[in-house]
């Protein structure tokens, strides 16, 4: 039977290898990734060599996390026989196309990207900064253009890569004369970024604020109760603020019932409802969400061997469309002299 040509639009998306996923992942972007991969081509991207630009000191961490992330994939319920996953450093087209767009893009407009200064500033690199790290944005161009993707789901603080990534898209069209590479917009959550527990803007595994989509039901628990709320709401009598009061923003992530989570606001401004209770209702709701994707994971975790064979598959399926974007660019740009080996 002929096969149905494929034109669903495609998504390219992907996570640095630095460590397991957590719950601000899941609701900034895998939900998403999940939904989408029944009306969309999708490929996930392992990204460790992008994880290498501030893990150069720990490529054993990156490498051990690659199977860890794509366990976090398989157990929230992204299916191998809709999405392709793979290996990020296995593709050397992505590399070459790297090496290509460095030469349409200044040091100055890397310098600028917000994105890369507030990491500049967390990492503490001060003048020291790696230079893969300082072109990493090029390199996450080259892998969302190398795909052909136009969608890419992705937390807030991506934007302003996708931004540079159409930049470079815009220059090599025109120095081409043509429409070679495709533009991607970014596709974020209807949540925001998910604080971590103890309040802070951000979660992440390195701070200690996070909950892991592996978490033991136990560390569940642990989070839920050490969970920032408003420190002046000391008796349940008194009324309590909503507003960065990470248990409320962790029910707007996560609760469907929308009108018992405006009750419950309501009564916490105006007093008689305690942290216990609210943190009750969220650890239950947790707990709910999780149980599933550890088992899943559990499930996954006993079979290592599956999950390695599904990387090679994948990759190599990517390893294909990335090296024709690669081979199509060098023809377009009049580059080669030689043909494509
Ligand atoms: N920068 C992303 C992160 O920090 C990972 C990533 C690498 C990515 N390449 C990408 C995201 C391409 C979207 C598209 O997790």
């Amino acid at each position: 039977m002929p096969v149905a040509p494929d034109n669903r639009p495609i998504i390219l998306t992907g996570d640095r290898t630095t460590g397991p996923l957590h719950l601000g992942h899941y609701a900034g972007s895998l939900k998403n990734r999940v939904r989408l991969q029944s009306t969309h081509r999708q490929f996930l991207l392992l990204a460790d060599t992008q994880a290498l630009t501030d893990n150069a000191h720990d490529p054993d961490k990156i490498r051990r996390n690659v199977l860890e992330v794509a366990l976090d994939y398989l157990a929230v319920g992204i299916d191998p026989a809709l999405t392709t996953i793979c290996v990020q450093s296995a593709l050397p087209a992505l590399a070459e196309l790297t090496l290509l767009y460095l030469n349409f893009v200044t040091v100055a407009r890397l310098e600028r990207n917000p994105t890369i200064k507030d990491e500049i500033q967390a990492r503490g690199f001060g003048r020291d900064i790696p230079a893969g790290f300082l072109c990493y944005p090029v390199a996450q161009a080259a892998d969302i253009t190398g795909f052909k993707a136009t969608v890419v789901p992705v937390g807030e603080d991506q934007a302003p890569l996708i931004e540079q990534t159409n930049e470079i898209v815009r220059r090599l069209n025109h120095q081409i004369g043509r429409d070679v590479l495709l533009e991607a917009k970014a596709l974020f959550a209807e949540v925001g970024r998910l604080p971590g527990v103890d309040g802070k803007a951000k979660m992440s595994k390195s701070q200690g604020n996070a909950i892991l989509l592996s978490a033991s039901p136990n560390g569940i628990s642990n989070a839920v109760r050490r969970m920032y709320t408003d420190p002046a709401h000391l008796r349940a009598t008194d009324p309590g603020k909503v507003e960065g009061n990470v248990v409320f923003t962790y029910l707007n992530a996560f609760d469907e019932d929308r009108f018992a989570v405006a009750e419950l606001k309501a009564q916490y401004r105006r007093g008689g409802l305690g942290d216990v209770a609210v943190k009750r209702r969220l650890e239950d709701l947790l707990q709910h969400v999780l149980a599933p994707i550890r088992a899943r994971r559990e499930q996954f975790g006993r079979d290592p061997g599956f999950v390695i064979d599904l990387l090679r598959r994948g990759t190599r399926t990517a390893r294909e469309r990335t090296q024709a974007t690669l081979d199509e660019l060098r023809g377009a740009l009049g580059l080669s002299v030689l043909p494509p080996a």
